[in-house]
């Protein structure tokens, strides 16, 4: 009995949810299912989709995690499938528990769309409560019209909001956070692998900031 129940507690943390999307809405949650590839067990495209400015709009996620990697990718089409090979935001790492926004997620210039096209957005996380032994990450898709049309300040400030703990600690890490090389990321954020000449430093701070801005870079600058 005992054993049972210490072996259930082990796996306690595979069953905690790890991000929501609440905008644009998403397919579905469901903590079970939610580290199935591509969407978190949803498979069908949903019925209503959310207008997502072409231009760029945000992404209101929900952090259950401390510490999260997230990237951001795209597909085209009205029922893409697996096919999520566009980049819209490399992996970044966040701290922080509870509303996360990325102010501005944009269709990658080049891409063949216009007012009107459907596309599916996914957002994939990392779980670092596996010490690192295991790996189990996360997918939620938003089915959406793409559209020419910038959202209003109002509804732009309904959908973003930042707890005011949030923070981006890294961006433009190499890789997915599906992918299975995470450890190199989180030792490097705990300064490890950019203390010895301080280049990595400098290169980490000249290095396009999507986010961070000025105060960020500060942030950075400090690790
Ligand atoms: C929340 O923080 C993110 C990341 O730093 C930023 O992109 C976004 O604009 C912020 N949102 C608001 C409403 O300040
Ligand atoms: C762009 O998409 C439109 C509408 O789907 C299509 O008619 C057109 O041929 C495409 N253009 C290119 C260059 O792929
Ligand atoms: C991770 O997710 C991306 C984006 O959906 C996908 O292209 C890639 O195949 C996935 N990689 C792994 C190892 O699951």
């Amino acid at each position: 009995m005992l054993s049972n129940a210490v072996v259930a507690l082990s796996f306690l943390p595979l069953t905690f949810a790890h991000f929501q999307l609440n905008w644009p809405a998403a397919r579905g949650f469901s903590d079970e299912i939610e580290s199935s590839f591509p969407c978190g067990g949803f498979d069908d495209v949903q019925q209503e989709r959310t207008d997502f400015p072409i231009g760029g709009g945000p992404l209101q996620l929900h952090m259950e995690h401390s510490q999260t990697n997230v990237a951001v990718y795209m597909a085209i089409g009205a029922d893409p499938g697996d096919g999520f090979n566009i980049v819209a935001l490399p992996q970044l790492q966040v701290t922080g528990l509870g509303d996360f926004c990325l102010g501005s997620v944009q269709v990658p210039e080049g891409l063949n769309v216009s007012d009107g096209t459907l596309a599916t957005i996914q957002v994939v996380t990392n779980d670092h409560s596996g010490g690192g032994l295991y790996q189990v990450s996360s997918f939620t898709c938003a089915d959406v019209t793409l559209v020419n049309t910038p959202l209003s300040q109002s509804d732009f400030e309904d959908s973003c909001k930042n707890n005011t703990n949030m923070k981006v600690t890294q961006e433009n890490i190499e890789g997915n956070p599906n992918g299975t090389s995470t450890d190199a990321t989180s030792s490097s954020s705990t300064g490890s692998a950019a203390s010895p000449t301080g280049t990595g430093a400098a290169t980490q701070a000249t290095a396009v900031s999507w986010v961070l801005g000025a105060v960020g870079l500060a942030g950075i600058a400090l690790l």
